[in-house]
């Protein structure tokens, strides 16, 4: 097998392991973070559950790239992981085996990103693999891009859509939300003014406009007899965090129909459409970036290695 061969079947072997294993807890607070230009510094902590993890390790996500930044490799050691350079713009603490944190100093708009701790016995073997937080999403606000809360717009199902495989008649009303800034939102669905979570599923991220806003879409699937009560009432509610202590709440509502709705299908199904192709295009980001990912660290634990054995 190739070198690389044999990276891929270790990348696949820990990503199924990863997901099978019960491991320890890695615990990330904020959830999110919104900072402006030029702000001092944000610090990032983490814990975990089980002191035998004497390696913990931040990453920063951004754009299509998983980047190591810091590791440390017991209590109170830290290093960086080049090209940065250390205490220069980040450090890292690790005050105890089961805490770490990391400081972001100076920001800039391009420190937003979401910022990963991982935390694993070794510095990196097929058999133990590091375990993830759920990450830190960080906004570093753009002075030249106003605040912006989303337009929201309930799109009524398309009269040709297919049966589902099950052969049963279902429905896809498709939520879009346009033009904000910054980027966090949570989408949720209510029918009649309950909340609706079957059949719901929003983007994993939004999408970047040129310029400068954003924009997310929401599919709800519905059986279509659901669809066909004109007293029904599909709702679709964005909330909106606008980097402030405000949560601002936009929605919008649509009846449903007897008959198929005409005009809007065109538009619900190129919604639909390309929703799919972005899902497909994000896992296969997110299955590159924790393959990046794993290089780094079998690079590391490679130089470790051999480092080891000079001394
Ligand atoms: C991380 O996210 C998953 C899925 O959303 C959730 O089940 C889990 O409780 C979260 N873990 C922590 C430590 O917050
Ligand atoms: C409906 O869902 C939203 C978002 O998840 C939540 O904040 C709200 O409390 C829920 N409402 C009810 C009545 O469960
Ligand atoms: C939807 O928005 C209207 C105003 O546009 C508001 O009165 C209503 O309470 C909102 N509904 C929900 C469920 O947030």
């Amino acid at each position: 097998m190739s070198v690389r061969m044999k990276l891929l079947c270790v990348t696949l072997a820990l990503l199924l392991t990863a997901n099978f294993c019960d491991g320890i807890t890695v615990k990330q607070s904020p959830v999110l973070s919104v900072c402006r230009e030029g702000d001092a510094s944000v610090t990032l902590r983490c814990y975990h559950d089980d002191s035998s993890y004497y390696y913990m390790f931040w990453y920063r996500q951004r754009d299509n790239n998983m980047e190591m930044l810091t590791y440390s490799q017991g209590q109170g050691l830290w290093e960086i992981q080049p090209p940065f350079e250390k205490d220069v713009h980040y450090t890292m603490s690790r005050p105890e085996l089961t805490r770490s944190t990391l400081e972001i100093k100076n920001l800039e708009v391009g420190d937003g990103a979401v910022y990963y701790c991982a935390s694993s016995t070794a510095p990196v073997t097929s058999t133990q693999p590091p375990f993830f937080g759920n990450g830190t999403k960080l906004t570093v606000l753009d002075p030249n891009i106003k605040v912006t809360e989303p337009t929201v717009k309930v799109l009524a199902p398309s009269a040709k859509e297919c049966e589902d495989r099950n052969k049963k008649k279902k429905k896809t009303l498709v939520c879009v939300a346009t033009r904000f800034y910054p980027d966090h939102v949570t989408v949720f669905w209510q029918v009649n003014n309950v909340n609706r979570t079957e059949g719901a599923g929003t983007d994993n991220r939004a999408l970047w406009d040129k310029d400068g806003l954003y924009s997310i879409t929401s599919r709800l699937r519905v059986p279509a007899n659901e669809w066909h009560k004109p007293e029904n009432r599909f709702t679709c509610i964005v909330s909106f965090y606008d980097g402030t202590d405000n949560i601002r709440v936009t929605n919008d509502t649509i009846s449903g129909d007897l008959q198929g709705q005409s005009g809007g299908e065109i538009t619900t199904d190129y919604y639909v459409k390309s929703t799919q192709t972005a899902k497909l295009a994000y896992s296969i980001f997110i299955a590159k970036s924790t393959f990046y990912g794993l290089v780094v660290m079998v690079m590391i634990w490679k130089f470790q290695g051999s480092s080891e054995k000079q001394i």
